[in-house]
């Protein structure tokens, strides 16, 4: 069958997570993406976290599935000429280097349009324009300046970061939804033009309910759906909400049996308005459908506190999985605190291809998370990552270049 990205080609020269992401969900789309390393070393990513002693590492390889891979010096004059020759070739260019370096090496946008005037070139950088445009940045750096942290935890500790890679895997969606727009809008002006997703920016757009949050606190000086209504005061920015929820319906995380010795017996739970008398009723707590403390989502809002505490004795008293099971028989929304081992594990996940057991041939059998996004029509099958310059000779032979010549770059070290 057919795939989306068939025909587009990817000069994929991003490295760690952010630009690899990207690239990756399009090669998932059916894009031909080669990925240029540097020669003898790669994607630093190839040799972090290893658990393998010498083969590349899981960072590496969940990042990096059905690319090529091929190794190139594009400081050495004759690797710039074998670059210029992919320029020409590929639709997009997509690139995280720290800021400058592409220029450094000698490939400015003006270069690269003189090269292929088609050519769309995709940058993450860790700011967009400003005071911090030339600072490296990697994720954690990136869920801090981009309002993420100091809107995460709870109100009397420290900010934190989040286990989801909102700065570098969120960043390379917001690229990939950049490429494909430009891919569409070179249809119509036959030009490639430059994107650029700032991982601040990315982080921001994530966060965006938390500067609403901060428009409403300098309105009204307060938000009714914070842990720190009613009881506590509130300060000029938006503070840390714990496990509130983020929108109009309550919620809370709550224990479950088993907790005491399962850090993730936990489940999450929101009241929803339209569905509080069947709360009650399951908690046993018909009076609370009738009571005005507690009839009304407003009236609610002031007693949050001791309506999750009575719904945490119910919720202690079933398993995460069980409590699912009886809230989703009433449509209350809910969800299990599942531990990375449970996901692994879930035989749903398997079936719809987002958990998929990959072979390698140096590493064996390990589990990644395949698309995320599933069309009828373009359909991902995921295959393993390639091997450092596996695919050098059969790429740099389909840009026309003689055995002869790739043996001679070979001795150079230029690839
Ligand atoms: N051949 C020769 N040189 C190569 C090469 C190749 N195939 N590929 C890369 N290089 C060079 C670059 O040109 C650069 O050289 P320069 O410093 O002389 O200009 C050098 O390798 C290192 O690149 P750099 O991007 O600076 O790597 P780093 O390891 O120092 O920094 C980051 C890593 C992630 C901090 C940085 O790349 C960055 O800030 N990127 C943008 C934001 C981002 O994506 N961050 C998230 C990462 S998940």
């Amino acid at each position: 069958m057919s795939k989306a990205l068939d025909g587009v080609r990817i000069l994929d020269f991003t490295h760690v997570q952010s630009g690899p992401t990207c690239t990756q969900l399009l090669a998932w789309f059916g894009a031909d993406v080669i990925k240029v390393e540097r020669a003898g070393e790669g994607d630093a990513t190839r040799g972090q976290l290893r658990d393998i002693p010498g083969v590349d590492s899981l960072y590496f390889t969940m990042l990096n599935h059905n690319k090529r891979s091929i190794t190139l010096d594009t400081k050495n004059p004759k690797g710039k000429e074998v670059l210029e020759t992919l320029i020409k070739d590929c639709d997009v260019l997509v690139e995280n280097f720290a800021p400058g370096a592409l220029d450094r090496m000698g490939f400015t946008w003006e270069r690269i349009q003189e090269l292929n005037p088609k050519m769309i070139v995709a940058s993450v950088k860790g700011f967009g324009p400003g005071k911090y445009e030339d600072c490296k940045v990697y994720e954690n750096v990136a869920q801090c300046a981009g309002g993420a942290a100091s809107t995460t935890g709870f109100d009397d500790g420290p900010p934190m970061v989040t286990g989801a890679q909102i700065g570098d895997s969120g960043t390379g969606l917001h690229l990939a939804l950049g490429i494909v727009s430009a891919l569409f809008q070179r249809h119509t002006s036959g030009r490639g033009q430059k994107v650029l997703a700032p991982m601040q920016d990315a982080v921001l757009n994530l966060c965006r309910v938390k500067l609403r949050d901060q428009q409403r606190l300098e309105r009204t000086g307060t938000m009714h759906e914070y842990p720190q209504y009613p009881d506590s005061k509130f300060g000029e920015a938006v503070p840390r909400a714990g496990n509130a929820s983020g929108g109009g319906q309550p919620g809370s995380i709550l224990k479950c049996k088993g907790w005491e010795t399962d850090p993730n017996a936990y489940i999450y739970f929101i009241t929803q308005g339209a569905v509080w008398p069947a709360v009650c009723k399951v908690i046993g707590e018909e009076g609370w459908i009738t009571d005005e403390a507690y009839a009304t989502p407003a009236a609610r809002l002031l007693h949050l506190k001791p309506i999750f505490a009575r719904i945490e004795q119910w919720t202690m008293s079933k398993t995460k999985f069980e409590a699912m099971d009886i809230l989703n028989q009433h449509d209350i929304p809910c969800g299990p605190i599942l531990s990375m081992k449970e996901i692994a594990e879930d035989e749903s996940l398997r079936q719809s291809g987002t958990i998929v057991e990959i072979d390698h041939p140096a590493r064996g059998k390990y589990l990644t998370v395949g698309n995320p996004i599933k069309m009828s029509d373009s359909p991902t099958e995921v295959t393993r990552s390639p091997l450092l310059g596996e695919h050098t000779e059969e790429v740099l032979a389909q840009l026309g270049y003689g055995k002869d010549y790739i043996a001679a770059l070979r001795e150079e070290k230029v690839i």
